[in-house]
């Protein structure tokens, strides 16, 4: 249990044990396959942690010139980006900040082909694919929808000039299992398999809940060492949820108790600004000690502070009534929070915290009216 006497709330906290335990899961499976793996700054990206995270994996996947930037000055390894498109005025520093770039089609690769050869150091380059293959059933997060812009299919990937590519990369998962990967890899080969051999590189995207508790970490190794000894070739993984995947909280506490037809309490945090993913995925987090509703006695509407009607984070039920004052910890919430929040109606951002191998909570930044302020003018 987490010691919340002092903590300022709302407050991210992240668990650095839970974080490196996952880093070691991540870690075997380089070990055991020779494959290597990035993280994913679009989903966790507290740089707060990256000295832990840099012992482990190889680098990030960056997918825009700040992440690349945050990725070559904070965490110092390979940086490997990709993005659906780039902008010509940012395209020189974004090189100057990637070791691997990746073009999400054709026009983009030849577009910025002179700049690369111009460039004073050398960039790997490599060309996102579209496998056609879907195993996301949510249309939101399935790269490879019907019309989806990411990555170039296989028909239109003919005829076309790969000096200057080394690499191809797909994305194609999002909280999947190493048997979506399996499928995927299978269409990815049947599409494209011809052009792999004159590769180095192949990058197999994030998307693999690889640190889940039933992963199935054995497939996974099988089939990167089984790939990187049919083609001689590096495999990538960049995972973002993988890393951070229960390594974290989002601290609230109860702020009014009020009663529309069931009882409800309003939170200092929100779902909307601070918890995005809750409403767009949708899902709904779980809180420690709290069941569902009518497991225990007394249930509660959990909503957040800003004046969206939907901004709920669900039905729970507790084994003693709420408080004004009582705090609540929802768990796992490390990844695509803080990265992804908001100062919608004002609200404050989190506090952002560290939970250390001793149990005990730092806290590592504050939030206030300027961080409010300057987004604005
Ligand atoms: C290109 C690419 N790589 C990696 C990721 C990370 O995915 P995840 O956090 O689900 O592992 C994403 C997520 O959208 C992505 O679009």
């Amino acid at each position: 249990m987490l010691d919340l006497k002092d903590l300022p709330t709302p407050c991210y906290v992240i668990d650095e044990p839970a974080l490196v335990r996952n880093l070691e899961v991540l870690d075997a499976v380089q070990e055991r396959t020779g494959c290597k793996i990035l993280m994913a700054l679009k989903g966790f990206a507290m740089f707060g942690v990256f000295p832990l995270i840099r012992q482990r994996l190889r680098g990030v996947a960056a997918s825009s010139l700040h992440e690349a930037r945050l990725g070559r000055e904070e965490f110092g390894r390979e940086v490997h980006v990709y993005a659906p498109a780039y902008r010509e005025g940012e395209f020189d520093e974004l090189l100057a900040c990637c070791d691997h770039i990746v073009f999400n089609s054709f026009s983009q690769w030849r577009r910025f082909k002179p700049r690369i050869a111009s460039a004073k150091k050398e960039v790997s380059c490599g060309i996102r694919v579209n496998p056609e293959h879907s195993e996301v059933r949510v249309a939101l997060y399935d790269p490879c929808a019907p019309f989806s812009r990411l990555g170039v299919t296989r028909e239109h990937f003919r005829g076309e000039d790969l000096r200057g590519i080394s690499g191809l990369h797909f994305h194609t998962l999002c909280e999947l299992n190493a048997d979506s990967l399996e499928r995927t890899l299978r269409a990815f080969e049947e599409k494209f398999g011809e052009f792999i051999p004159a590769m180095k590189w192949i990058n197999f995207g994030g998307g693999h809940h690889i640190t889940r508790p039933d992963y199935d970490v054995e497939l996974l190794c099988r089939l990167i060492a089984d790939f990187r000894k049919r083609y001689g070739v590096e495999v990538y993984l960049e995972p973002g949820e993988a890393v951070a995947l229960n390594a974290g909280y989002l601290i609230a506490s109860v702020l009014d108790l009020l009663h529309n037809g069931r009882p409800i309490a309003i939170l200092d945090a929100s779902a909307a600004a601070h918890a995005p993913d809750v409403l767009e995925m949708p899902y709904r987090p779980e809180i420690e000690g709290a069941g569902k509703e009518g497991e225990f006695p007394y249930s509660y509407r959990l909503g957040g502070l800003t004046c969206l009607a939907g901004d709920v984070f669900g039905d729970y039920s507790f084994p003693e009534p709420l408080q004004v004052g009582s705090k609540l910890v929802f768990t796992d919430m490390a990844h695509y929070t803080m990265v992804k929040n908001t100062t919608f109606n004002g609200v404050g951002l989190p506090a952002i915290a560290i939970r250390g191998a001793d149990g005990k909570i730092r806290i590592v930044r504050r939030f206030g009216y300027e961080d409010y302020r300057n987004r604005l003018s």
